[in-house]
């Protein structure tokens, strides 16, 4: 890590209000994208560095996408990874709040296709959606998505892809369409009258992140080439998150406590300060 980055400027702020992402320099060097790489295989091959809770989503076909939640706890890569104090004072900063701890992580693999054929509905693709739509036993939808690219990242790859502005539509019904294959399917339902779609790509070198609000539609499609896209993936909050009875997310809810109560804060051990204001002071 390199530590003239991290501190985001009044622009970047502003950029952020406005389109609901922002783009990070290179954050992470070769070394510990090489690093980063090797947790992703250990990961896959089942080698854990201790026990923990990671919850697995792959269908088992080679050519579908392979995402899993929680991997920080059983891999001290992504954890030291996802916990990463520039990391997290970049979220603080775009959340504009005085700290930001981790509310999960995941790790995922969108296998190469090599067809560089158009397929609409590969077996790849994360259909568009909103991630707060998951989220929303928080009190609040002022969540950053810190996205870390470990190869250079376009739309022959599959990127992802972020509707700017879109984080001002507020919630919008049927968002939850991460698994959703069809992205034109899952477009027509949310684009909506009025409202202007406009695809912008997460073009990244490796190492560098993307940003986006929670509430900042996005999806990826196939990925053309030979070789799998990597991803390491942080979900950030602002430090006094907490809960709010929604009904949703229960895997998160759990580890709060057997029976959490409204206006528990997120701050146990199972969501780790990345950053904060007052340890820099
Ligand atoms: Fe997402």
């Amino acid at each position: 890590m390199k530590d003239t980055v991290g501190l985001i400027t009044q622009e970047d702020k502003e950029f952020y209000k406005q389109n609901g992402y922002w783009i990070s320099p290179v954050l992470f060097d070769e070394a510990e994208i090489e690093a980063m790489r090797q947790a992703h295989d250990r990961v896959w091959a089942n080698d854990y560095d201790g026990d923990g809770y990671p919850l697995g989503e792959w269908d088992g076909e080679p050519k579908s996408l392979r995402k899993i939640d929680n991997t920080w706890w059983i891999n001290d890569v992504i954890r030291d990874t996802v916990t990463n104090p520039v990391l997290g004072r970049i979220a603080a900063g775009l959340m504009d709040s005085t700290g930001a701890r981790l509310w999960y992580d995941q790790i995922i693999y969108k296998p190469g296709t090599g067809t560089g054929k158009k397929d609409s509905v590969s077996l790849g693709n994360v259909g568009w959606h909103q991630d707060y739509i998951y989220w929303q036993c928080t009190n609040t939808d002022n969540l950053v998505t810190a996205w870390i690219a470990l190869q250079d990242t376009d739309l022959s790859n599959g990127c992802m892809s972020v509707i700017p502005g879109s984080h001002k539509w507020g919630l919008l019904e049927g968002s939850d369409g991460f698994f959703n294959r069809d992205l034109d399917a899952v477009k027509s339902r949310l684009e909506g009258a009025g409202r202007d779609w406009k695809e912008v790509p997460m073009i990244l070198k490796a190492g560098q992140a993307s940003f986006h609000h929670s509430l900042a539609i996005h999806g990826s499609g196939q990925n053309y080439s030979e070789h799998p896209r990597l991803s390491i993936v942080a979900h950030l909050m602002p430090d006094g998150t907490y809960y709010k009875n929604r009904g949703h997310n229960v895997d998160n809810i759990r580890l709060l406590g057997s029976r959490p109560k409204e206006g528990q804060l997120y701050n146990s051990e199972y969501f780790p300060l990345a950053y904060s204001e007052k340890a820099d002071s």
